[in-house]
């Protein structure tokens, strides 16, 4: 099996995109609006460079604050409807950055993790000092189990989970998260990556779902996936805001690169004043699961834009991903958190797919599995 790293990308990623020197229908990635190639937002970030430089050369804590990152910082705020907002190189970064913070500021005492959580929160988890007690994923029985029989009297929780779980876009159970931070007089960080800017009626993500919102709730996230650009963020009170800016991971790093704040504020604005685009992908993905249904392969009657499956061993799904390719469909067979050793065969939808692209999408996928064999129930991963 080619490794992802030996498929090179040749321009901005779209629905169909240019792969080694061949063209393919393109359902992979994160760009769930396909704003990485947004003419506004490629004008904004050239724009940046050409007036501030690359970058600033020092960190926020010195003179790194250019007028373009208090733009974003306020952009942000406004997005999440919170009082401050802050701006971070990656959202890897954002979960050491809020989690240290929520540390500093004395809101818990140990922290309750996800077991399926993305690498960067159970780093995150690492750097603040405290205790970490994992739970089955998703699994609020479990959680409930160890926060009765693994807190003292007095302890608070962190409770900490992804937002919508990547590879599968599998969503927390954050009402549960909730309540349970209420009960213990504790709080939860989620790792929002995947969820804002297509969840939610204003795409503010995961809470805005489930109708959360409450000063136990904290979150970071990222601009690279649906708004286009690059980089983490954290919206929150402005106490708090001024803590994670006042850590070290915004004093002891270089202010973020002027291109992707730019192009971060284009697309906080642009996913905030269209939210036909996440109609369209919420319908596009309701489109594809119907579908995929049709053809045997088993899709959730939800409109988020991911599916996955495994009809068959490595091998198997190894010879479906090279003969999609060979009739000009790149889908991901991927090795992620959650894929198991032989991997997983995963499409991505966008907003801006044609049901056309959609279709042909599912004639090839059908004749491809018939080909293969691969009508067999999916096989278990973990
Ligand atoms: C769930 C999740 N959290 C955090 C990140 C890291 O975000 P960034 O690429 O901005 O560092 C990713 C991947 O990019 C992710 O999938």
């Amino acid at each position: 099996m080619a490794y992802h790293y030996d498929y090179i990308i040749e321009e901005a990623p779209g629905p169909v995109t240019r792969i080694n020197g061949r063209e393919y229908l393109y359902f992979a990635g994160t760009g769930y609006f396909q704003l990485n190639a947004r003419p506004e937002i490629l004008r904004a970030a050239s724009e940046a460079v050409l007036r501030y430089g690359t970058g600033s050369a020092t960190s926020r804590s010195i003179t790194g604050t250019t007028p373009l990152l208090l733009e974003l910082e306020r952009k942000v705020a406004e997005f999440f409807g919170t009082e401050d907002a802050a701006y971070l190189p990656s959202g890897y970064l954002s979960n050491i950055a809020g989690m240290k913070a929520l540390a500093g500021m004395n809101k818990f005492d140990v922290i309750f993790l996800d077991e399926g959580s993305h690498y960067s929160l159970a780093e995150a988890a690492l750097t603040t000092g405290r205790t970490v007690i994992t739970f089955s994923h998703r699994n609020v029985e479990d959680l409930k189990d160890k926060l009765a029989g693994k807190l003292s009297p007095g302890q608070r929780p962190l409770i900490a989970t992804d937002g919508l779980f990547p590879l599968r876009a599998l969503p927390a159970p954050l009402r549960e998260y909730a309540d349970l931070a209420g009960q213990y007089d504790g709080v939860v960080w989620i790792d929002d990556a995947h969820g804002v800017g297509i969840r939610g009626r204003n795409g503010r993500g995961s809470y805005e779902h489930y109708g959360l919102r409450s000063e136990r709730l904290f979150m970071g996230a990222t601009l690279s996936k649906a708004f286009g650009a690059y980089g983490g963020i954290i919206p929150g009170d402005a106490a708090f805001i001024a803590r994670v800016k006042a850590g070290s991971v915004m004093t002891g790093t270089n202010a973020p690169m002027n291109a992707a704040v730019a192009a971060g504020i284009k697309g906080v604005e642009i996913v905030a004043g269209h939210p036909e685009m996440r109609e369209k992908l919420w319908d596009n993905a309701s489109y594809l699961k119907k579908g995929l249904r049709k053809i045997g392969i088993p899709a959730d009657e939800n409109d988020l834009p991911v599916v996955v499956f495994a009809p068959g061993d490595e091998a198997t799904l190894s010879a479906i991903h090279s003969s999609l390719m060979e009739q000009g469909i790149y889908i991901q067979l991927a090795r992620y958190k959650g894929s198991g050793n032989s991997g997983i065969l995963r499409i991505v939808v966008f907003s801006t797919h044609e049901r056309s692209q959609i279709d042909t999408l599912l004639d090839r996928l059908k004749t491809v599995l018939r080909d293969h064999k691969a009508d067999g129930p999916d096989r278990e991963t973990p």
